[in-house]
């Protein structure tokens, strides 16, 4: 038996957009629309019973449904968060509420979202109205999900929707997203005594000849810890979302043979590695994200042991690891890619949008009674 620290946290993530439906006042909504994707928003009391043993629940708030139009702010869907979140606390699950998960109403987007500096005080009171009616129900703020990924591509590259493209566009994105991080975290303490972090996508870049090392350094240093070292004084914990390993043979990615169904290579080694860079900050990590497509769920056992006997052995080199959220609970939207990649422990019939639980459900789900692997 692999045991993981007393009171260690395990748990899912979804976000809004993904799994909620309905959603039709956000930037994604009209190049890429969700429809009902798994009707969440109205199925949420059965997904949670889904939750069965975990211990924690992130998901976002969607933006766009909160204030649809600049400055109003919709009563009935604060009721509804508010529902929601009343409904994971009286199971006794810790919340985990991300603010920002690649979203924004489509007002932010026309005033050129993240490209303007002066728009970073619109999340900030978006952000704070969600502290005022929710503070008591949120055990642990998340100000945005994967800031370098989302900014580069819905500015960078532009395959996500984004207001405006280029290099200068990308940088105006990643500085005023600091600054909105900056800023939430501290309003929010000056107000409440609360736990804010952010969730950053850290990879395993691994090289072989020396130039490849030094190119490995170079984007260990630009991708993962660029961002995080901006906002160091700034985050009460860490979130980590590992999918990556970025092996670098002769300057070129080199994939392997084993990859899951979107061809992402599985290297259950370098979350060790992407959790022990971190330990630099002193500060506690939560995994915020780790999972897989596989819609056989052929390799998801063997995923979930695999990852989590290195995040063990982290724990033993002394990260601090508090919590770890599987992505995903159920089968969801994801994003350019629409509903064909199957990330859930639980499949969802999208005919019927009927549930039902994959064999590595049963499996983490013993994982979270048990707080280790057998
Ligand atoms: C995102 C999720 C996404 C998952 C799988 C993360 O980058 O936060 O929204 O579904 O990875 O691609």
């Amino acid at each position: 038996m692999i045991k993981f620290p007393d009171n260690f946290l395990w748990g899912s993530a979804i976000s809004a957009y993904q799994v909620e439906g309905g959603i039709n006042k956000s930037d994604w909504s009209s190049l890429f629309p969700a429809d009902q994707a798994c009707d969440h928003y109205n199925r949420y009391e059965e997904d949670f019973d889904l939750l069965e043993n975990q211990k924690v629940f992130r998901f976002s708030i969607e933006w766009s449904r909160i204030e649809p139009s600049e400055g109003e702010f919709s009563e009935k869907e604060i009721e509804h968060y508010r529902n929601y979140l009343k409904s994971l606390k009286k199971r006794g699950i810790k919340t985990m509420v991300t603010l920002h998960h690649f979203t924004s109403p489509t007002w932010f987007f026309d005033k050129k979202s993240w490209t303007k500096s002066d728009n970073v005080q619109f999340f900030v009171r978006f952000a704070l109205r969600m502290l005022e009616e929710y503070h008591d129900l949120v055990d642990f703020w998340i100000t945005i999900n994967e800031p370098l990924i989302y900014c580069s591509k819905s500015f960078l590259v532009k395959d996500w929707p984004g207001p405006s493209k280029g290099v200068f566009a990308f940088i105006k994105a990643v500085r005023n997203q600091i600054k909105a991080h900056k800023a939430v975290y501290k309003a929010f303490h000056e107000r409440k005594d609360v736990e804010v972090g952010l969730s950053k996508n850290n990879q395993f870049f691994q090289g072989v000849t020396f130039v490849d090392k030094i190119v490995c350094s170079l984007s260990r240093y630009l991708w993962n810890r660029y961002f995080l070292n901006q906002i160091r004084k700034e985050m009460d914990f860490i979130g980590i979302n590992y999918y990556f390993h970025r092996k670098i043979k002769f300057l070129r990615k080199k994939k392997s043979d084993n990859v899951t169904d979107l061809g992402w290579d599985i290297c259950p080694e370098g979350i060790y590695w992407v959790l022990m860079e971190n330990k630099r900050y002193n500060l506690p990590i939560y995994i915020t994200e780790n999972g897989l497509a596989d819609s056989k769920d052929e390799k998801r056992i063997s995923f979930i042991r695999d990852h989590l006997i290195w995040v063990k052995k982290a724990i033993e080199d002394q990260v601090d690891v508090k919590g770890y959220c599987h992505w995903s609970l159920i089968d969801n939207f994801e994003w350019d890619k629409g509903f064909n990649p199957r990330f859930g422990l639980v499949e969802i019939d999208y005919r019927d949008l009927s549930r039902s639980k994959r064999p590595s459900f049963s499996f983490y789900n013993e994982i979270c009674l048990n707080n280790g692997i057998k």
